[in-house]
């Protein structure tokens, strides 16, 4: 039995679908607990790509129970794509996949209200466009509607007439748009939509502690990555959520005792979608290799991914605001074919070097890199099984970033399949 969190330790993207889904075959319980459908997360079993965006990769293993908790911005349009393609592919997940009553739902304004803001801001952050941070937005201004409200026939039509009221109102003065929300129209379609997922509503909090009962083992599976956190990230240019390890327990309802431990998934270079500060950002032949060899296009808006060197400012960071006790190090295969790989170990800023990460973009967009250089590698390492296995300047560069991140590194990925997985 062991109760797990697995976080992205950069900003998102650092493959944590596969290690989640390599990691619930061990877990009898997935849960995510924050974000929304702005999560990407691939899995590729066999010839199948699967991308979940709503619903837990833990689904993917059939003996695992999924769930989606309180501290989640439920798109239900997103969740009944996915079951519908994943029932298609002959994964039937009834009766092992559950949401809480208590998370709010992502209407369609909400993705409308997304796109609408971005357009006016003038310094951009890139969002989604699924509608996350205006869900969240109710949520804390006590206006949001959440997944027992639209099950409740009295209160539904009253708290989202309010609400369409309200956003209306924001159309017609702030965007210019008159009478831009129909309730009919989006009651209609929410309560057709909801026939189809009351069935899978469940208090998660109670089935995590039955679960934790019954001796079963729990994953809680991030989505993001902490330097997107609303508190900890590179503010404002973050998503609406905490996506590091402490967001897990307001998210779903366990309590911090009953954790034993937090898993870093962590690239063995960086990359970042949206906008924002990114100190080790590459815009030469090097950045040109992480991109096109690691095919870095991001998983839900398809946009290129910006590339650059492992950041051991970040790692440690990451390390310290989500209490990592190990690390899943993904896509170092990537690296392979590089003369030299360079790792950052401190940034320039205003004559001064700094060396712990400074979670302030005005100060991150003025800071230069400071590298060590490594040794690179030729051989392709993307069937090497065991760890001993590995050429020696793969292990080299690994047992440097264990060093210099102050975490053990406890799985290495050297490609997208469950079995391109190396347990060190
Ligand atoms: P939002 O979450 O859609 O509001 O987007 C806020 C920022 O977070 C943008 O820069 C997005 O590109 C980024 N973002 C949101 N979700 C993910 C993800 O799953 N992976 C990587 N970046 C993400």
């Amino acid at each position: 039995m062991s109760v797990r969190i697995a976080v992205g330790a950069q900003w998102g993207d650092e493959g944590k679908g596969k290690i989640i889904d390599l990691l619930s075959s061990e877990a009898d319980l997935v849960v995510r607990s924050q974000g929304g459908a702005n999560a990407g997360h691939t899995v590729k079993i066999s010839d199948k790509k699967f991308i979940l965006h709503m619903i837990p990769s833990g689904v993917l293993n059939k003996n695992t129970v999924s769930a989606i908790g309180n501290g989640v911005v439920f798109d239900y349009d997103s969740f009944i794509s996915e079951l519908d393609t994943l029932k298609k592919t002959g994964i039937n997940p009834d009766g092992r996949l559950f949401i809480s009553p208590y998370a709010h739902v992502v209407m369609p304004y909400h993705k409308e209200l997304d796109r609408a803001a971005e357009n006016c801001r003038k310094n951009k952050i890139g969002t989604t466009f699924k509608g996350i941070g205006p869900a969240y937005q109710d949520k804390i201004s006590r206006c949001g509607i959440r997944v027992v409200d639209v099950l409740d026939a009295e209160y539904f039509p009253v708290v989202l007439k309010n609400n369409i009221e309200a956003k209306n109102h924001i159309f017609e003065k702030i965007y210019g748009e008159k009478n831009k929300l129909d309730y009919d129209k989006t009651y209609k379609n929410c309560i057709e939509k909801f026939e189809i997922v009351k069935k899978y509503v469940k208090d998660v909090s109670l089935l995590i502690e039955e679960s934790l009962e019954n001796k079963k083992s729990i994953l809680f599976e991030g989505a993001q990555g902490t330097l997107l956190d609303i508190d900890y990230g590179t503010y404002p240019y973050v998503t609406s959520s905490n996506t590091t390890s402490g967001g897990v327990c307001t998210g779903t309802g366990i309590s911090p005792t009953k954790i034993d431990s937090v898993i870093g998934v962590m690239k063995a270079y960086t990359t970042r979608v949206g906008n924002g500060p990114f100190v080790t950002e590459l815009n030469d032949e090097a950045g040109k290799h992480l991109q096109s060899v690691g095919c870095e296009v991001g998983a839900t808006t398809g946009r290129q991914r910006r590339c650059g060197w492992f950041d051991a400012l970040i790692a440690r960071y990451s390390s310290r605001i989500n209490g990592l006790s190990s690390l899943a190090l993904t896509k170092i295969d990537v690296l392979g074919g590089l003369d030299k790989i360079k790792v950052c170990v401190g940034y320039k800023y205003k004559g001064n070097i700094l060396t712990e990460f400074p979670p302030v973009s005005n100060i991150l967009e003025k800071c230069e890199p400071v590298y060590e250089e490594l040794d690179g590698w030729k051989e392709d390492i993307s069937d090497i099984k065991e760890y001993k296995d590995l050429p020696e300047n793969v292990r080299k560069y690994i047992d440097y970033i264990e060093k210099i991140s102050k975490v053990p590194v406890e799985i290495v990925s050297v490609g997208p399949e469950r079995n391109q997985s190396i347990f060190k």
